[in-house]
């Protein structure tokens, strides 16, 4: 008998990407503030796009995305044809993998950095190398310093999930600049929409040729269960990627639901406006109850108390409240609560079960 079939190096050491809870027994309707979706849903117009495609679904979709990316770049004042679009920003990130690295590479991340990144670079047969961070927030001279000749990806996301937190450009500039000619920057601009005055990096992908962003419909787009999201970066890269990429990887509906959602500004900067003012009142209340909170430039903010097990008992007190936030312990913050800004009235439940924890406590 000769041996069984292996996978590739490194897939066995790939730990399940873990999702936000949805469930929680005894409650029939949960709020779920544990995986930063806009608590608005989708735009209206998004969906009458959607329910319109539907009838065309015996067609094949477009394989270039070329309305797609025509809205985009016109509502975002970006140039078309750097443009590539995925399912969600995550089929970027594991299509940048697949292209760029391999076994004898490596991929930067930071301490708390999202989990795809490690996953992604696995998937390609590369070496994960994670960087610490200083007090939450992206460490730009420590990534410099671990840089080397087998670097070829370095993932940033800005603003950081879960910590929220923010690099001015001049930092991300800075970081570009200084790497070996060999590796790319990634920006990922998940949560780019709702950091006042940022735009995701935009003008360094444009002048340079080592930086590519992501961006995503799944959060302040509300559309995280269409799986769209998009990559911006100097052409070559574009056409690296579309090689490899699957030629229907968009279907009919998720294009017309991701179009009709660039073009619907006002409906977009509304759900910006009221994030960042509840965002504020979040953290705000988090801090009156003596409970640590960073300033967040994202749609979540991350509660950090005593240690993990004053974590553990408020998400249990939570829950008993029909409250789920999220546990980043396999982000390395065990002693913290990571909690999606939701609707005002969900704000303050959430802020109304702390008191009372706290209270208790
Ligand atoms: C930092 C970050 N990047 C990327 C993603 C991927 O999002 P999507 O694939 O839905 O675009 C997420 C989702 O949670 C995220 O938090």
């Amino acid at each position: 008998m000769s041996a069984p079939i292996r996978p590739q190096p490194g897939i066995l050491d790939i730990a399940l990407y873990q999702g936000g809870q949805s469930a929680l027994d005894g409650h029939t309707a949960p709020l779920k503030l544990s995986s930063n979706e806009n608590p608005s849903g989708p735009s209206p117009a998004a969906l009458v796009a959607m329910q319109g495609a539907l009838a065309d679904s015996h067609r094949y979709p477009s394989t270039d995305h070329a309305s797609l990316r025509a809205a985009i770049a016109e509502v975002r004042g970006l140039d078309p044809d750097r443009i590539i679009c995925g399912v969600g920003s995550d089929e970027i990130i594991h299509l940048l993998c697949q292209a760029y690295v391999g076994p004898g590479t490596e991929v930067m991340h930071t301490e708390h950095g999202f989990a795809m990144y490690r996953i992604s670079a696995l998937a390609a047969g590369a070496t994960p190398v994670e960087v610490a961070e200083r007090n939450r927030v992206v460490d730009v001279d420590a990534i410099l310093a671990r840089a080397g000749a087998d670097t070829r990806l370095v993932f940033i996301a800005n603003p950081a999930n879960p910590a929220g937190t923010l690099l001015p450009m001049e930092a991300l500039a800075r970081l570009a600049e200084g790497l070996p000619d060999t590796c790319l920057l990634i920006l990922d601009g998940a949560y780019a929409e709702f950091a006042e005055g940022y735009d995701g990096g935009t003008a360094l992908v444009e002048a340079r040729e080592n930086v590519v962003m992501t961006r995503t419909f799944s959060k302040a787009y509300g559309l995280g269960g269409l799986r769209v999201g998009y990559g911006y970066a100097p052409r070559a890269i574009i056409d690296v990627l579309n090689r490899i990429r699957g030629p229907f990887n968009l279907s009919g509906v998720a294009l017309a639901g991701a179009e009709a959602a660039a073009r619907d500004v006002d409906w977009v900067a509304e759900c910006i406006r009221v994030n960042a003012a509840e965002r504020a009142r979040l953290t705000g209340g988090l801090r009156q109850l003596g409970i640590g909170c960073d300033d967040s430039s994202a749609n979540f903010v991350l509660a950090r108390f005593a240690n993990e097990a004053e974590a553990l008992a408020a998400d249990t007190h939570l829950k008993s409240r029909g409250i789920i936030v999220r546990h980043p312990k396999n982000y390395g913050f065990p002693q913290a609560l990571r909690i999606t800004v939701g609707r005002p009235e969900d704000n303050s439940r959430v802020l109304d079960a702390l008191a009372d924890f706290k209270g208790a406590a």
